[in-house]
């Protein structure tokens, strides 16, 4: 229930020619506060009720004169303006939280999703690739959709779909065997992998035959080669234990990574199915479905040889994950470059007939770059994320030591309030836009930033520490001691916080859940620099204690709502 809820009500009990729907829909939020909370056009009941619309404007507004919710309430021409009742507003929006307190559950949170699984597809990690500054945003933004559903009730399943199949792991297996060695592989990991996949390409420039042996070395790994498949699980294992790391530092877990190596040799029923459906055209050896009646190139299923494509096993991929998940929704967190693949392969799965292709849904963002320079994989351009992280951390403990020398945990501040700077950056905005990476924003602590909501959380906390209290105690409270501006501020943001999760779960988008905090934190600091909470009258800083208490829980869970951490210290 929200306030404007309360509002249609006391309307339309005076409003008996409109239904509940019409009023609701009538209602105006004005630009200018001085307009009120809520204004009510009177033009359209002109006809119904044959009066001029100033004059019914003028009658309504006396007769909510008299009503609790309001504080004041005026005609203005044709338009009644409401003035909640701040009191009214205090107890109301304190009301819910505290109710879902009692009732044990969090604020914010709900059961639309009871029953429904959202199966989620991101990072996605390519096996002896390195994870680079690119895999951040899929990483960070399924994280959070992730906890955003769970916070709805859905039941989520996390997938990190290995790029594990493909010809380049013959290239890889055929350059470890002329030059790796498998120490080093140890020792040094993907990036000792990664060279040598790049002195491949350098190699196989003058000699274009280690293509051909590259080729040959797949296609038997298909057929069962034992020693080079040996080197791939070796490859996989490499890449795995790698990134864990990185997935630790992002607090990011996953129920399977179940890949694409898994899926290449399951797509019979796939073929079966377009098959008996006529859609596999032959074109130049290839099986191909044709997608020009939908303004698409068409979608290439089989190559000459016989193998499958990264499409081929995306969608056995998808028929495993409907029949082992039954999904509500899978979706799939990819930069927007995978957009037309994507598209291809859902079409080619709606004209096979499965009603779920609808299901689908392709979550794509735009590039990251840093100091306006893309980022590529190119010899010489490549960040890993491990190093980006571990560079914020550091700059961060640079800063906090200045800051705060004294702090007793400073490592794992440093760890929560550096990572959860980066994160934060990346999901500040909408998710098609590109984001330029620079460390003066990541880690600026007065800016819209992962630090100053940190910090704001910590102050808040200092405070409640400071005054000992306890959310169990002192449950009554004088809400009229809330009716200043800034009180009232906060209030109205604590109110919508459910809507915005909401928001951000039907668009896909994370960033309404960090905008929010931003806007929290800040409407706390002016509250925080304007009202003496400690110093108080009793009851004034009784009310101003809850309300500091709330602020903090909400930032608390939005943050976590974004995968970043709120130390209570820093
Ligand atoms: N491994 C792919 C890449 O890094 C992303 C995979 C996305 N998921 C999928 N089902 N296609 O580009």
């Amino acid at each position: 229930m929200y306030c404007k809820d309360y509002v249609v009500k006391e309307l339309a009990a005076h409003l008996p020619e409109l239904t509940l729907e019409e009023v609701e829909s009538g209602i105006e939020i004005p630009k200018e506060k001085s307009m009120g909370d809520y204004a009510f056009p009177c033009f359209r009941l002109a006809k119904t009720m044959h009066k001029a619309p100033q004059l019914i404007a003028a009658e309504l507004a006396q007769k909510l004169q008299n009503s609790d919710i309001v504080e004041k309430v005026e005609a203005v021409g044709p338009y009644v303006n409401l003035f909640l009742d701040k009191t009214w507003r205090a107890s109301f929006i304190l009301g819910q939280v505290q109710e879902a307190e009692k009732e044990g559950r969090a604020f914010g949170s709900s059961t639309v999703g009871e029953g429904k699984t959202v199966v989620l597809d991101y990072s996605s990690i390519n096996v002896a690739k390195p994870f680079h500054i690119g895999h951040l945003r899929t990483t960070v933004i399924g994280n959070s959709l992730s906890r955003i559903l769970q916070f709805l009730g859905y039941r989520t399943v996390s997938m990190n779909y290995l790029g594990d199949w493909g010809t380049q792991f013959g290239k890889i297996v055929v350059a470890f065997q002329k030059w790796g060695n498998r120490e080093e592989v140890e020792k040094r990991g993907v990036r000792a992998l990664n060279e040598l996949y790049v002195r491949f390409h350098k190699e196989a420039e003058e000699n274009p035959e280690l293509n051909e042996e590259a080729r040959e070395v797949f296609t038997s790994m298909e057929h069962g080669n034992e020693e080079a498949l040996a080197l791939w699980r070796f490859f996989v294992d490499v890449s795995l234990k790698e990134v864990s790391r990185v997935y630790e530092l992002l607090d990011v877990k996953f129920d399977t990574y179940l890949g694409e190596a898994y899926f290449w040799n399951k797509t019979d029923k796939l073929i079966q199915i377009l098959t008996e459906k006529g859609l596999l055209q032959e074109s130049e050896g290839a099986k191909i479905v044709d997608l020009s009646e939908d303004n698409m190139p068409p979608c290439l299923i089989l190559k000459k040889d016989g193998s499958t494509l990264y499409v081929t096993r995306d969608i056995a991929s998808a028929m495993y994950r409907k029949e082992t998940y039954d999904f509500y929704k899978c979706v799939y967190i990819t930069g927007m470059e995978q957009s037309l693949h994507f598209a291809q392969w859902f079409k080619v799965c709606e004209k096979m007939g499965f009603e779920w292709s609808k299901d689908l849904v392709h979550i794509p963002y735009g590039l990251v770059s840093l100091e306006g320079e893309k980022l590529s994989t190119r010899e010489g351009h490549v960040i890993y994320l491990q190093d980006l992280l571990n560079e914020a951390i550091d700059k961060t403990k640079e800063i906090m030591e200045e800051k705060n020398p004294d702090l007793d945990n400073m490592d794992e501040v440093a760890e929560q309030v550096g990572v959860g700077a980066v994160v934060f950056h990346d999901l500040f905005n909408n998710r098609i836009k590109n984001v330029t990476f620079s460390w003066d924003q990541v880690l600026n602590f007065d800016g819209e930033t992962g630090p100053y909501v940190q910090y704001t959380f910590a102050r808040a906390s200092s405070v409640l520490r400071k005054a000992g209290f306890d959310p169990a105690v002192d449950q009554e409270i004088d809400f009229s001691a809330l009716t200043d501006e800034y009180s009232q501020e906060i209030l109205k943001l604590v109110e919508v916080f459910p809507k915005r999760v909401e928001e951000a779960a039907q668009k896909w988008e994370p960033y309404m859940v960090t905008r929010y905090t931003v806007m929290l934190a800040s409407a706390f600091n002016k509250f925080y620099h304007e009202n003496s909470i400690l110093t108080a009258e009793e009851t004034v800083k009784k009310a101003r204690l809850r309300l500091t208490y709330v602020v903090a829980q909400l930032i608390k869970q939005g943050l976590y709502l974004i995968g970043v951490k709120a130390p209570e210290k820093m």
